[in-house]
């Protein structure tokens, strides 16, 4: 296994390049089984969440080339219905393979995708969308069976807001007969690119972005070439790192309007932001003042940037607060940035941070993604070294995050454990 070592203390200065973003890249990949034939999908990151999605699209029959950034996939002959619990346990997008199954090859047996290290995550409601879509859907031997002659368009309320099923029940819309309206539907931007690439196929999709869509199904798909949006938890993360290190940080090629609610945070926090067309600029001097943050739904706060911002607030100037409104239990971070002097009290949801003076190097886990770039960018600030361990973690989704971050002026480099 492989650790990431950091020497904290150094500045950050100069620019770095985000690539594209892993949660619209996953539901496309699946959304190719729609359209038999050959996509070419662009600005794809090198993950191993996106290495896995291409393992499963190949046990269900598609041949894939990758290139660089760029994928190639065929889904001629797809002519598997089955997700297996093996792939499924490791990545939970997997089940972004229910929907486009379903209304391609009328079948869809996708395991259930089980709790992760922050508690449930219910799948409830893409299943109920498939049913509303007039699928039978049955619960077997901890599998998804899902069935249908035909999907017919519907009109379906989520009472949740719902990245995944947003995106699963848009995917099988794509191919259902007739008109399907989905209110409460999942704004981020990520979503917006899936109805982005269907429409390219060739499905009706208006309202893309929003909370109500309209999708007008039942055409045949064709297959599409199509590039990725740049990733904004990536680029979020990268400003955060700008607003904790001092020195000056540009993040480019990323869509600073779609990091608003990152950006206006760090401006309360009192760093300064400058942001363009494709890039934003962020420096700071002194410490982060203290801040009070909330987790929601796009636009909101992302809960995908929660850890990053508690990580930061550790060394304000003050008492922070940070809620997760969407995990309720998404704070494995918290012990392991006690380990590096933070000073944080969990109450429920609510992440009490004291501010320190100053964090000091020490060995810590990583326990997930987000909490893994959180523990990376508190290594960069402490005094000493940090040794981040489980960084696998990290793999699944930033690319090279510590390339990225050397070429800053970061000192990180990964070892063998
Ligand atoms: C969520 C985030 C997404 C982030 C991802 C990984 C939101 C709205 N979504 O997406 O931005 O990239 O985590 O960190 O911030 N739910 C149900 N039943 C379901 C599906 C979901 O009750 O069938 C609930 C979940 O428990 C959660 C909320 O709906 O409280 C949002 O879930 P969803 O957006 O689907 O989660 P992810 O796709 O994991």
């Amino acid at each position: 296994m492989e650790k990431i070592v950091i020497e904290g203390g150094h500045e950050l200065r100069g620019d770095v390049v985000v690539g594209g973003a892993k949660n619209a890249a996953l539901p496309i990949m699946a959304a190719t089984l729609l359209a038999p034939g050959a996509h070419t999908i662009r600005n794809v990151p090198k993950l191993r969440d996106v290495l896995t999605m291409s393992r499963l699209l190949e046990m269900l029959g598609a041949r894939i080339e990758r290139n660089g950034h760029v994928l190639k996939i065929d889904t001629t002959n797809v002519d598997s219905t089955e997700a297996p619990y093996e792939l499924v346990k490791t990545m939970r997008a997997s089940i972004y393979v229910l929907g486009p199954l379903l209304g391609r090859l009328g079948r869809a047996r996708v395991s259930l995708p089980g709790g992760c290290a922050w508690g449930p995550r219910p799948v409830n409601l893409h299943i109920k969308g498939m049913q509303d879509l007039g699928a039978r859907v049955e619960l077997e031997h901890g599998y998804i069976v899902a069935e249908s002659t035909g999907l017919k368009g519907a009109k379906i309320h989520f009472d949740v807001t719902s990245v995944g099923a947003t995106g699963n029940v848009m995917m099988a819309a794509a191919l259902a007969e007739g008109e399907t309206v989905i209110e409460n539907a999942a704004c981020e931007p990520d979503m917006e690119d899936l109805a982005g690439f269907l429409s390219a196929m060739g499905a009706t999709v208006e309202g893309a972005g929003s909370k109500r869509l309209v999708i007008r199904g039942g055409r045949d798909l064709k297959p599409v070439d199509y590039s990725i949006i740049p990733d904004r938890i990536e680029a979020e993360t990268f400003m955060v790192a700008g607003a904790m290190a001092g020195g000056e940080v540009t993040v480019r090629d990323c869509r600073p309007g779609h990091c608003t609610a990152v950006i206006s945070k760090l401006e309360q926090s009192g760093a300064q932001v400058r942001a363009g067309e494709r890039h934003v600029t962020v420096s700071r001097s002194g410490r982060p003042k203290p801040v009070k943050v909330a987790t929601d739904p796009y636009p909101g706060f992302p809960t995908d940037m929660q850890a990053q911002i508690t990580a930061m607030a550790t060394v304000a100037s003050g008492t922070s607060t940070v809620t997760d409104t969407i995990y309720l239990d998404r704070f494995t971070h918290v012990p392991e940035l006690g380990r590096l002097g933070a000073d944080i009290e969990l109450d429920g949801n609510v992440a009490v941070i004291r501010g320190v003076e100053s964090l000091s190097g020490a060995p810590v886990m990583a326990t997930d993604i987000r909490a893994s770039a959180a523990l990376i960018l508190a290594g960069m600030i402490a005094s000493g070294r940090t040794d981040v361990s489980r960084i696998y973690h990290i793999d699944r989704g930033y690319e090279g995050i510590e390339k990225k971050l050397s070429g800053l002026g970061a000192r990180i480099w990964r070892e063998r454990e």
